[in-house]
């Protein structure tokens, strides 16, 4: 493909804006697949990165282009690839700021995308574009808390919707902390299909929503005893985990799991305070405010999982691309379960653009705190 060239949204430095740039459009290597960029969805990580990676990612290769979520249309296929075809429709997971990729050929903003054949996963026709965008990190993440072995290791669903696996009584329940994050939507249908109660948390706005995802119990994280109604829930069954998701939730998780007798683990995947509010430039006095009270949430952590005995690991959701496990899930699972509705793309998009000039905006709306929605930028009028 000489000098064919596209148009992505480039970070030359941390703590700086993003620039829209021209740039070469890449071949895909052996493993990887060229996709036109139909919808993309933003994350608090893309933030954290522009802003405080100095700190969290200091080996991010510059220029980058960042963004984890995608769906569109194959356009070309590297030599080795046997499943994607030219012209598939999918949604796939964008490493670019991940050190696994950390290429700005294989950043989600921009038009063309390099993504590994693995990360990918074909939609459905019924399955739209901007829908399906809210789904990849949410899917490896979710994944990889309750799954791999590393973590929780639960059992995973089936690639077909039956048998389901059939759990020895007590039922297993598995605690999933912040039910309306975009983790937490898929989290709670994996669960769910492979065969767990899951009791989980939500803003009493989206309860109804939470429990459609199949959640048995939902309740108010914000309400005094929480921790206690959810412990209350859980009586009769086994707890075999907890997933901790959305800022501070990994203290109340650490509460309940230490008020059982044989201690579940809990997979915390979040930090103690939200890290996506720093702002573009001079960052001294967030840094002063903040970073203390960081260091101090994860202390307080650490220091009442070893008294409690309460086993603890952090999530971090690209894990799952390096072992079959993703593949069992994003390919053969989800293709699946895509089509049969055991996964639905959940949370809802919300459109905040049609253009990657919409992508610095997008981000402030989703650093301002959206609720059990994902922000998505919607690129299908593009190139058409
Ligand atoms: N470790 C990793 O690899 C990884 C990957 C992806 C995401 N994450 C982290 O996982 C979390 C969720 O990410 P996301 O993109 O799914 O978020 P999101 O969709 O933007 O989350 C928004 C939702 O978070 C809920 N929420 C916020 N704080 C909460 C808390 N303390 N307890 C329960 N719910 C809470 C709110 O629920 P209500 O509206 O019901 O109040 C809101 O709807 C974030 O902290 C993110 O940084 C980690």
């Amino acid at each position: 493909m000489p000098n064919i060239t596209h148009r992505a949204l480039v970070l030359d430095r941390f703590n700086s804006p993003m620039r829209v740039a021209e740039v070469a459009t890449p071949k895909p290597g052996p493993h990887e697949v060229l996709v036109r960029v139909r919808a993309l969805a933003l994350n608090p990580y893309d933030r954290v990165v522009q802003t405080l990676g100095g700190l969290f990612t200091p080996r991010l290769k510059f220029p980058a282009v960042l963004g984890s979520d995608v769906s569109g249309e194959v356009v070309a296929v590297g030599q080795a690839c046997r499943r994607l075809r030219v012209g598939d429709r999918i949604m796939g997971l964008a490493l670019g700021a991940d050190r696994r990729g950390n290429r700005w050929q294989e950043g989600a903003f921009q038009e063309m995308v390099l993504l590994r054949e693995d990360c990918c996963c074909r939609l459905p026709d019924s399955v739209r574009y901007a829908d399906a965008s809210v789904l990849p990190l949410a899917l490896a993440t979710a994944t990889t808390g309750l799954f791999m072995k590393s973590q929780l290791g639960l059992d995973p669903p089936p690639t077909l919707p039956s048998p389901l696996p059939q759990h020895d009584s007590p039922q297993r329940t598995v605690i999933i902390w912040g039910g309306a994050t975009s983790v937490g939507s898929v989290a709670i249908q994996l669960a769910t299909a492979a065969g767990y109660r899951v009791l989980s948390t939500a803003s009493p706005h989206n309860h109804q929503r939470v429990r459609r995802l199949g959640a048995a119990v939902v309740e108010d994280y914000r309400q005094d005893g929480v921790v206690e109604r959810i412990v209350a829930a859980a009586k009769g069954s086994t707890v075999v985990g907890l997933l901790a998701l959305g800022a501070g939730s990994g203290m109340p998780c650490l509460r309940i799991a230490s008020q059982f007798a044989r201690r579940p683990k809990v997979a915390m995947a979040s930090a103690p305070i939200a890290l996506d509010r720093a702002p573009i430039g001079p960052q001294a006095w967030w840094r002063l405010v903040t970073l203390p009270r960081l260091i101090g949430g994860f202390a307080a952590m650490a220091l009442r999982a070893r008294a409690t005995g309460v086993p603890t690991c952090s999530v971090w959701g690209t894990d799952l691309v390096d072992d079959p496990l993703g593949r069992h899930m994003v390919v053969d699972f989800a293709e699946a379960a895509l089509r049969d509705g055991r996964l639905i793309a959940a949370p809802e998009p919300l459109i905040e653009g049609q253009r990657l000039e919409d992508i610095p905006a997008a981000i402030d709306v989703l650093r301002l705190g959206v609720s059990a929605r994902k922000v998505v930028i919607d690129l299908s009028g593009v190139g058409m």
